[in-house]
């Protein structure tokens, strides 16, 4: 057995690790498989499974990532390994973004449905889990959608950033930074 010790980093708490994995399995669920699922033509007759599970899981990640800003405010970061200052600063901001589109994407989302549903179904069939209505706001525009799509786009590119770094951590750096993010 090998006598050397692997870096043990200073961890986040558990709430705060739970709460990264589910938003970021439903983030990356909904930026890739989940963007199909309103994928209805106009004219279309259709159960609403699609939509409304796009709605509802979209919802969710919003409630989720409400909860777990609050819990980050109240429960602050561990010091982070040694590293260039520019890298602290990049990683601040990348999480910024990150923590941000979590609450606006599905913001943008809930203000889409009324343009949406002109266009392609009754939005007022497009339910939270099939418990109530989503359509909630007023029709404000096709921008809503355009801005929904845009801002998810840009999570894309920010996640496949955050990823290549906690790899380049891994595997460059070695300062084994992924286990602050694991029940382990
Ligand atoms: C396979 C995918 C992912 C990996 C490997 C990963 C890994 C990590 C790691 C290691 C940290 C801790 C960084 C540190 O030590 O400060 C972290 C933090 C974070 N991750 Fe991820 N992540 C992934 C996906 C995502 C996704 C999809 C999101 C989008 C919401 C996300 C958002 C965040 C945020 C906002 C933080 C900052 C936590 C804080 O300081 O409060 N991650 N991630």
């Amino acid at each position: 057995m090998s006598t050397a010790t692997a870096i043990q980093p200073e961890k986040y708490n558990r709430v705060a690790i739970s709460l990264h994995w589910i938003i970021a399995a439903l983030m990356i669920y909904m930026l890739t498989l989940g963007e199909e699922l309103m994928e209805v033509r106009e004219g279309e007759t259709l159960s609403l499974y699609g939509p409304t599970l796009h709605a509802s899981l979209g919802i969710l990640v919003l409630l989720l990532s409400a909860v777990r800003i609050a819990w980050r405010i109240i429960n602050p970061a561990p010091p982070l390994p040694p590293m260039a200052a520019w890298q602290v600063k990049a990683t601040a901001a990348i999480h910024g973004m990150l923590y941000l589109l979590t609450l606006v994407i599905p913001l943008l989302g809930l203000l889409a449905m009324a343009p949406y549903g002109l266009e392609r179904l009754d939005a007022d069939k497009v339910s939270f889990f099939w418990l109530f209505p989503v359509n909630l706001f007023p029709n404000l525009g096709e921008w809503t959608a355009e801005l929904h799509e845009i801002t998810g786009n840009l999570a894309k590119i920010l996640i496949i950033l955050h990823v290549l770094a906690a790899l380049k951590h891994q595997f460059i750096d070695r300062d084994n930074l992924i286990r602050r993010m694991t029940f382990r």
